[in-house]
């Protein structure tokens, strides 16, 4: 089809949505504040590993108000697993501004929405059509899937110039009335008819008559996506050190990847069990034993999205604390009750023998 001829979309798009929408857990109502949390945790992460998520901290932080005065290390653990810590942390930042500068009300203007912490155009665009049933638009990758296909349009989706134009494009198309459900009925339709990974079920698509790729069997060939440079790989020594029923933990720098977060202690480079013992000398470590991880594992892999850890990990029975400030002395229940660990450092963790009884 034509860009000009977008419209037709609306119509059967709307249709399909009201028959065959997932029943989820922030659909119950489209309170500002649970369309926001939603919108937040859906970002990178798919929708079923969010549900539980979403559950828990609803259930914890009911009102804005709860979560601008959390702490956080208790907004932290609700989040372990995720990822993209950030999320949270903007999350807490908005809620704080909302208390201090919009009455503890959740703004309803699209500008005073996107001026919000970690509110982007994408994140806008869902809260005021969802929420507020305002005619913003919200392309993420599964809109743009759709779109692309639709129009055969071979445009770079990483492009941020194709990005606003296709959002201008389609708010020109808002109906008077649904548009929230307009706006979900396109993500949902990328999510389970226009599918990412493998054979579109066009069989199911309310578009298919519409759709320049199914007319000419070309569905894999868009969206266009330019091909991403390659990770960078980061040799790290990640270390369990064990004294008496507690193992250390460190606090992460306040800048860069996972900043702020609780970690292993971990050295750059790949250092064997004697470089470990020379480290922790120089720390005043009494050793008593050095042993790899269970099933004689040194080596662990943790990819982020534009970095991979490639980790050599060493258990150390230590006879002491140490000297090193920077040490933290937890023990098991604290870290599964109280402390959030990144999960690069949760895969070690629960590889190390204390922690499997
Ligand atoms: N992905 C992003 N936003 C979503 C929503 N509201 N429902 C389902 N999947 C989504």
């Amino acid at each position: 089809m034509e860009w000009n001829q977008l419209e037709q979309v609306v119509v059967p798009l709307l249709h399909w949505y009201h028959k065959n929408q997932r029943c989820l857990p922030w659909r119950e109502n489209r309170e500002p504040y649970r369309v926001w949390v939603s919108e937040i945790m859906l970002q990178q992460t798919r929708v079923e590993a969010v549900i539980p998520y979403y559950e828990r901290f609803m259930e914890r932080f009911p009102t804005i108000a709860s979560l601008a005065a959390c702490e956080d290390e208790e907004l932290f653990k609700l989040w372990e697993g995720l990822g993209y810590y950030s999320r949270a942390r903007n999350l807490k930042k908005a809620a704080q501004v909302i208390c201090g500068q919009h009455q503890g009300q959740f703004p309803a203007e699209y500008e005073e929405i996107l001026a919000l912490p970690g509110i982007g155009a994408y994140t806008a665009g869902a809260i005021s059509s969802i929420a507020f049933e305002k005619a913003n638009a919200a392309v993420d990758g599964n809109v743009l899937r759709v779109i692309t296909r639709l129009m055969q349009d071979s445009h770079d989706i990483a492009d941020a110039k194709f990005r606003s134009q296709v959002t201008a494009d389609l708010e020109k198309i808002y109906p008077a009335e649904g548009r929230g459900d307009f706006t979900q009925s396109l993500m949902e339709l990328g999510a389970v008819v226009c599918v990412p990974n493998g054979e579109p079920r066009c069989g199911e698509c309310p578009l298919c008559s519409l759709c320049g790729a199914y007319r000419s069997g070309t569905q894999l060939q868009y969206p266009v996506k330019k091909k991403k440079a390659d990770r960078k790989i980061e040799q790290k020594t990640v270390l369990i050190l064990q004294f008496q029923d507690k193992i250390a933990l460190r606090k992460r720098d306040n800048k860069g990847i996972l900043s702020g977060m609780w970690e292993l202690p971990n050295i750059d480079g790949m250092l064997d069990e004697q470089q470990v013992c020379g480290w922790l000398a120089e720390r005043s470590f009494e050793v008593k034993e050095v042993k790899v991880l269970t099933g004689g594992q040194k080596q662990l892999k943790h990819v982020f999205t534009h970095i991979e850890w490639h980790m050599t990990c060493w258990i150390v029975i230590c006879e002491n604390e140490g000297s090193d400030g920077e040490m933290t002395w937890a023990t098991a229940e604290q870290l599964e009750h109280d402390i959030a660990l990144p999960t690069a450092f949760k895969k070690v963790y629960q590889k190390c023998p204390l922690n499997q009884n």
